[in-house]
């Protein structure tokens, strides 16, 4: 079955000074889920927000919210963020020495269960785990930073939905980092159905013009 394009802007271009309105604008923008890009300043070179964050945002809006985990102590936090109020929850593959575990971990505690591939991982590190997996997040720029610019993977997008397909799975298949207008065809066309734009997406005036402009890309793409 298709699944529905859902655009997720991620947090980080935020003025975390007013991050409550921030987040508000982008819910009444017409965005799908938050994508809280979590750092622990050891698996990347930047730190984020942490799960007391998340929280304090939870009950202001009524979006889904997303944790990716972008932290060497996957499965202590993966809980966190669950008890945070994220719904689905995105570990490193390169993180996890037993992936099988900690992805079911996260389903035990209610969450989907999400994995994330950097861009030099490969798309078969996940072929053995697509059963204990609700959500794949390709990473299309080296995790850290926001406003990189996208590395272009589309063979690996698509070897990936070929995986998913292939098991007949009902798994959400993301792309994330420097993703815009120009380039989230390209990446719908391969097979990915949510898109996480932060710099894109927090350039445009106007907030809502900006997440129907994405998502009709997107959609043309895949028409
Ligand atoms: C990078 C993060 C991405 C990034 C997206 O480590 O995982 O979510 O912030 O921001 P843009 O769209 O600006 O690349
Ligand atoms: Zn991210």
């Amino acid at each position: 079955m298709r699944r529905p394009i859902e655009i997720a802007p991620s947090i980080l271009p935020a003025d975390f000074a007013r991050l409550g309105q921030e987040c508000t604008d982008l819910e009444n923008a017409g965005v799908d889920r938050i994508h809280w890009d979590v750092m622990d300043g050891v698996f990347v070179p930047n730190i984020t927000m942490g799960p007391d964050i998340v929280k304090s945002l939870r009950s202001h809006l009524t979006i889904p919210f997303e944790a990716h985990l972008m932290v060497v102590n996957a499965d202590e936090f993966a809980p966190l963020f669950v008890e945070a109020g994220c719904s689905t929850v995105m570990v490193h593959a390169e993180a996890c020495t037993h992936l099988h575990r900690s992805l079911n971990n996260i389903r035990n505690l209610g969450a989907r269960a999400g994995v994330v591939l950097n861009p030099h991982t490969p798309a078969c590190t996940i072929a053995n785990v697509l059963e204990q997996t609700d959500h794949i997040l390709i990473m299309t720029v080296n995790p850290g930073f926001g406003g990189q610019t996208y590395i272009r993977l589309l063979d690996k997008i698509s070897e990936t939905k070929a995986m998913v397909d292939a098991g007949s799975y009902e798994i959400d298949i993301e792309v994330d980092g420097g993703i815009n207008a120009d380039n989230i065809g390209e990446c719908a066309a391969a097979g990915a159905n949510v898109f996480v734009s932060g710099s894109a997406l927090f350039r445009y005036d106007d907030r809502a013009a900006g997440v129907s402009e994405l998502r009709a890309c997107a959609e043309a793409a895949r028409s």
